[in-house]
């Protein structure tokens, strides 16, 4: 059992979300933390927060904000004296509650600065000399110095990045376990650098430091068609390694023409087509100082800007988790084939113990055919094989460095041995979001839905959002972004990934500010600004602001935000109606025609009211930053659009002109018909639905809000049976087919086991996960308030339905765990709240009478944290302070 603590306790303290972060260029960084307190309806009343360049705070004390009487506990942002380039800063936290507690200071935390200024990159862009021929993928250079050290070091850190991917060591090993560094920006404006201590590596005499250097994003295969070199053609490293001596002087070693050259046993490596890694070319200890480099080449300077350089924005990717293969299998057609169980997004690991050059191939694939043979069509142009050409020299262990992929079986050539399941692991990557949320419910297909969602956002969420992991694409599509973020937000903390995410689509946007399908935009440069893709230039801000109270996010992206707006008011004759250029439209809706990929619903209604809703969210943002003239502007913006779409697309007696489920969830969703209307399009999309027996026709667009605005209209029954729904098209169907990640397609497997057509078929595509936003709010029933965001104010509203027995949702907010589990039988309901310290709910107990509910022995106005209590037609309401509570009552 937990031990009950009176007192209030300050944890999970962050800096710019991130723990004890190295290397950030944030200049006023925000610090966050959770109260923890056992004591309910806890709430704090006032903090102090010390920062100083001493760790025990005796000197040097930058900031000392004294005693704040102030709720504040996340975001605070520093406004002590000018933080300094490389420095490390101290810090922690105080803090006091309503109930006259005084907690401790914390646990100390720190932050340490990047590099500042320009000026300070002393080192030079270095790359190896060889002549490649860039229309394929080639080897990958290796690039090293040997160095000496003749002090106590004290410190050391290094300070690197690259054009291509790159992986570090010093002394014979890896630093760090980050990958696919330096990450993907829009490499012409913005290039990340990445800090590592390595003071433990740093010997006294004798040192080396090497650095391999991979295509990646910057040079490899990047969308369809065979493109390369998309950024540009030439790999190149810049290094600079700081270290600080215990006798107070310092030495900088930095990649320069000293460095030498050469490769190595990575024959080939890209991201999307895989590696080849001759193990037989291993140059042995070659990032140890001792190692003959005598017939290494010098390196070659390039000249490249640094004016790009931004320190890590984003969280890393790393290897998450592994799996083991469950099964092997032998199909038909003669094929040895290891089963993951999983479809998942990374690569194997395999252990192997075999002659010199035996040539071992892994190729990738998702799905087998209806005959159960090894399938990828689906990958277009992707390869997704690895060649390893073994040693010879004892068990050799090995997994790709500068590739990625999406699979769930693996066809095996080559393998000279029994095979050991054992000898193979599935590692697991995506950028290490922080897990927050979690939802079960009493149907064993929903959960695996759940799963799924979840799956669907690993895979897809290495350092872009992409569309898929696996065909030769996947890229930063801001459709599906747009659609999925809300559930992303419940799964992971996802906040700094859309903040490096949407400064890219802010520097990315055209001259005209329109924004591209894609971030980092890597298409012809007519490739932009479809309705519904682009919006998610100010949907996701808004997102981002609403579920962590990220404010400073909003006023960053406000410009970018207004642009979009703005550029599509400068569209068409008409200001206000968006009725011209290119759309996606209701992508991939069943209503299309024959053939077709996009669903029936007119374009120039999607773009209408997608331009509506930016155009209202762009205006309560203004009301956020306090904008006052842009408050008004936008407001009669938005009255003018609504005006004219209603003209466009209601009829005089309130009916929409555009007959399709999805034309009715968006006119619901973005509150686009007159209020008197809107029982009557509601009711109208409710017909659609039972004319089809209860079976959705929407795509991209319509899909994501379908169970929402059937909610909110009155009808969750109906919102159920889609959920539950098993036969095509549903959520669950592709389940029944085995599915373990959302498919792209409703049909990607169809009823006879045959396939949708190979061109566009991922069987890993996150947007119609985006149903997971209605299970977390209105099954488990966790919303939050977008008058207190950052679930400062949180709304409980639990919604049981027919089908289900219980739900339990659960999300880590920013104030800590937030938790909703009903559970109905014959006795009635018994519903599971926890509201964190530092905020408060509303909570809505539904068909509850006021009088049977009960915690414990108490009736629910005598419960203490309980107040104003109101009994409505739909259950009962009440305020909520922070604590855990169990309500009973029956039906
Ligand atoms: C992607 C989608 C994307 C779409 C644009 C596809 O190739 O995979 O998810 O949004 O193109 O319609």
């Amino acid at each position: 059992m937990e031990v009950l603590f009176k007192m209030i306790k300050v944890i999970k303290i962050r800096c710019e979300y991130k723990e004890n972060p190295i290397g950030i260029d944030v200049l006023y960084p925000r610090i966050s933390w959770q109260l923890k307190s056992d004591v309910r309806s806890t709430v704090q009343s006032a903090y102090r927060l010390q920062v100083s360049k001493d760790e025990n705070f005796v000197s040097n004390v930058v900031w000392d904000t004294e005693k704040v009487e102030s709720e504040q506990s996340i975001h605070l942002e520093y406004k002590g004296i000018t933080l300094e380039s490389k420095e490390r800063y101290y810090y922690r936290v105080q803090a006091w509650d309503n109930k006259g507690n005084t907690s401790d200071w914390s646990e100390t935390c720190f932050w340490e600065m990047g590099i500042l200024t320009i000026n300070e990159w002393t080192a030079q862009w270095i790359m190896s000399k060889e002549d490649l021929d860039i229309a394929k993928a080639g080897p990958c250079p290796m690039l090293r110095k040997a160095f000496e050290v003749s002090r106590k070091v004290k410190a050391a850190k290094i300070y690197a990045t690259s054009l291509g991917l790159y992986e570090l060591y010093i002394n014979g090993s890896r630093i760090g376990d980050c990958l696919f560094t330096p990450g993907w920006t829009s490499y012409k404006k913005r290039l990340q650098y990445q800090v590592y201590d390595v003071t433990e590596q740093i010997k006294e005499n004798k040192n080396a430091i090497g650095v391999v250097l991979g295509d990646g994003w910057y040079r490899g295969y990047l969308a369809w068609a065979e493109r390369r070199n998309t950024y540009g053609e030439k790999l190149a490293a810049l290094i600079q390694l700081h270290i600080k001596y215990e006798d107070g002087s310092e030495e900088i070693i930095t990649s320069d023409k000293d460095w030498k050259a050469s490769n190595g046993p990575i024959v080939m490596s890209d991201l999307y087509m895989g590696e080849t890694y001759d193990a037989r070319l291993e140059k042995d200890g070659w990032s140890l100082p001792e190692y003959c480099d005598d017939d290494w080449n010098s390196v070659d300077i390039l000249e490249h800007t640094k004016e790009i350089l931004i320190a890590q924005e984003n969280v890393p990717v790393r290897v998450i988790n592994e799996i083991k293969p469950i099964e092997l299998l032998a199909t038909p057609e003669g094929d040895t084939i290891l089963d993951m169980g999983q479809n998942m997004v990374g690569w194997l690991r395999i252990k192997i113990k075999a002659p010199a050059g035996t040539v071992i191939t892994l190729q990738h694939a998702e799905v087998l055919d209806k005959s159960g043979n090894f399938y990828t069509e689906n990958l277009r142009s992707a390869k997704q094989t690895i060649r390893y050409i073994t040693s010879g020299i004892g068990e050799e262990i090995y997994e790709p460095h500068f590739s990625f992929q999406g699979f769930r079986y693996i066809r095996i050539t080559g393998y000279p041995m029994r095979l050991n399941l054992d000898d193979f692991t599935g590692r697991v990557i995506h950028s290490d979001m922080e897990p927050t949320g979690s939802f079960t419910c009493s149907d064993e297909l929903v959960n695996q839905l759940q799963h799924n969602i979840q799956w669907g956002q690993k895979g897809n969420f290495l350092d872009v959002p992409t569309d898929c992991p696996q065909r030769d694409e996947r890229l930063g599509w801001t459709g599906d972004a747009q659609v999925f973020i809300r559930t992303a937000c419940y799964n992971m903390n996802v906040a700094p990934f859309f903040t490096k995410w949407l400064r890219d689509l802010k520097s990315d946007q055209t001259k005209e500010k329109g924004v591209p399908f894609v971030i980092p935009q890597v298409l012809e440069e007519t490739s932009y600004s479809s309705s519904a893709w682009g919006d998610a230039a100010v949907i996701c801000p808004w997102t981002i602001y609403l579920c962590y109270g990220d404010k400073r996010l909003l006023e960053e992206q406000y410009e970018s935000m207004k642009d979009w707006v703005e550029y599509i008011r400068a569209q068409g004759d008409n200001e206000f109606l968006w009725n011209t250029g290119f759309h996606f439209g209701d992508w991939l809706g069943l209503d299309a025609k024959e053939g077709d990929y996009v669903g029936a619903t007119a374009r120039d209604f999607i773009a209408t009211a997608f331009y509506a809703y930016s155009t209202q969210l762009l205006k309560k943002t203004a009301e956020i930053i306090k904008n006052d003239a842009d408050v008004k502007e936008y407001n009669n913006l938005y009255n003018k659009i609504i005006e004219n779409f209603r003209k466009e697309f209601v009829s005089p007696n309130g009916r929409l002109v555009v007959p399709t489920q999805t034309a009715h969830v968006l006119a619901l969703m973005f509150d686009l018909v007159e209020k008197k209307d809107r029982k009557l399009v509601a009711k109208t999309l409710a017909g659609y639905l039972e004319e089809s027996k209860v079976h959705l026709t929407t795509g991209f667009v319509g899909t994501p809000y379908l169970c929402d605005v059937l909610t909110e209209s009155g009808y969750l029954d109906l919102s159920y049976k889609l959920l539950l729904q098993k036969d095509y098209p549903s959520w669950l169907y592709p389940i029944t087919k085995g599915a373990t990640t959302i498919w792209e397609h409703w049909d990607g497997i169809k009823e006879d086991g045959s396939f949708w057509s190979k061109d566009m078929n991922s069987f890993n595509h996150y947007a119609y996960g985006a149903i997971g936003d209605w299970m977390y709010s209105v099954m488990a029933g966790i919303d939050l308030d977008p008058e207190k965001p950052g679930y400062k104010h949180i709304n409980i509203k639990p919604q049981p339905g027919q089908g289900i027995t219980f739900a339990t949702g659960k999300l880590e907010s920013m104030f800590g765990e937030i938790k909703s589990a009903w559970v109905k039988n014959a006795e009635g309901m018994e519903t599971n709240i926890n509201i964190p310290s530092n905020t408060t709910a509303t909570v809505v107990l539904p068909a509850a009478n006021v009088v049977a509910v009960f915690e414990g022995e108490n009736s629910l106005e005598a419960v203490e944290g309980v107040s104003n209590v109101e009994q409505l037609e739909s259950g009962v309401k009440f305020e909520l302070g922070s604590g855990e509570y169990c309500f009973k009552y029956k039906l």
